[in-house]
């Protein structure tokens, strides 16, 4: 079976052509982070006029590099949510143009769910029941996944996601767009203990995480010392090195030991750690101690897998549409879309949450 996967949620345009769900013959990934740098940050409508720019070369390149013609494709896998809604509906458009033209069938994908999907490549079978976590930038949830396409929502964060709180901090530390890598370069040469950032407690007892409160911690720290980073360039501080340091330690430690709290609690057989925060060597190092600790094996994606990318799109697809399911013409972008089918947890979130650092 010959899948055409198409990502089009935030600022990557990508395509990628894949077989049986986990042979990937191409996957093509167009990425715009030059086009938003000198905002620090993703522009929603630079990024749509983007991606319909590129998504007929970009289809086009994924087909010739796979060695395959339009026609041979059973099927197509777009990303339907969550996003932006104006790059959200350029994939979703062109894929239900496409397989409308070539009478295939298509399905909607979560996009989440494709970043569960895209530890398919590349490791052993994922054994369940599994717990899942899904770091990246606009996303960070924990998962008990009991079997395949059954998701039960363990933790999500109350604020920003973990990739949102490196970026936001980059920011503020005068360090580049994206922030993740940035933050990681630095904090290799930094002392994690010199600084100690706070890790954020719901007040309701819930396991879910909150970031917004170390980037609060992280100006009053630059205020209260009177530091001002340097934006042109030049030479980085000490300072800075240790403060990306204990920021790194801060988010890597929260969300491993919500995970561990879980895996202790839900006995899973695998874990996985997926999203572009998943880049993160800090992070994959203290998930493989817990997995040690625990006895069970810990999957990655590989660093280009753990991005936005199409070829986790196009796994997803492939289990649903093998699954017997399909989308029909009136699919369309939804940018809250959840997850989760399960067990519908927020209900039991009755009284509002307040959050002590
Ligand atoms: O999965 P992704 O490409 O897009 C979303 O679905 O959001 O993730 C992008 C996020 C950005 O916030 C970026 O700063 C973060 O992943 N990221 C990292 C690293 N590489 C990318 N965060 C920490 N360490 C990294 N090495
Ligand atoms: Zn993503």
């Amino acid at each position: 079976m010959l899948i055409l996967g198409i990502e089009s949620s935030c600022d990557e345009t990508a395509a990628a052509v894949v077989r049986d769900g986990n042979e990937i013959l191409s996957s093509i990934i167009s990425s715009q982070i030059d086009l938003h740098r000198p905002y620090g940050g993703v522009v929603p409508e630079l990024a749509s006029r983007e991606h319909l720019e590129n998504i007929d070369p970009i289809v086009r390149e994924a087909l010739a590099k796979a060695g395959v013609e339009v026609s041979d494709i059973d099927g197509i896998a777009v990303t339907n949510g969550p996003g932006l809604i104006g790059s959200l509906l350029v994939g979703v458009s062109y894929a239900k143009a496409l397989a409308y033209g070539l009478d295939i069938p298509f399905i909607g994908v979560n996009h989440i769910e494709g970043h569960f999907y895209s530890v398919i490549f590349e490791n052993p079978p994922i054994e369940f029941p599994a717990l899942a976590l899904i770091v990246s930038g606009g996303h960070t949830n924990l998962f008990y996944v009991p079997e395949e396409g059954e998701y039960k929502l363990i933790s999500r964060t109350r604020d920003d996601a973990a990739g949102e709180a490196f970026d936001k901090i980059a920011k503020m530390l005068g360090l580049g767009y994206p922030g993740g890598p940035a933050i990681e370069r630095l904090a290799r040469s930094g002392d994690p203990k010199k600084i100690k950032f706070p890790i954020a407690k719901i007040s309701d007892g819930r396991p879910d995480f909150s970031f917004s409160g170390l980037k609060t911690a992280v100006s009053r720290y630059l205020r209260e010392n009177e530091l001002v980073p340097t934006s042109d360039g030049g030479e980085i501080a000490r300072w800075t090195i240790d403060v990306a340091a204990g920021v790194q330690e801060s988010i890597v430690r929260s969300l491993v030991r919500t995970m561990e709290k879980a895996a202790i609690d839900l006995s899973p057989k695998t874990l996985i750690v997926a999203g572009g925060v998943a880049c993160n060597e800090a992070l994959r190092t203290a998930s493989k101690a817990v997995a040690t600790k625990l006895g069970i094996p810990v999957y990655f994606p590989t660093k280009h897998l753990s991005t936005d990318n199409a070829a986790m799109i196009a796994a997803a697809g492939t289990a649903k549409l093998m699954a017997g399911e399909r989308s029909g013409l009136d699919l369309t972008a939804d940018i809250t879309m959840r997850l989760q089918n399960f067990e519908n947890e927020d209900l039991t979130l009755k009284k509002k949450a307040r959050y002590r650092l």
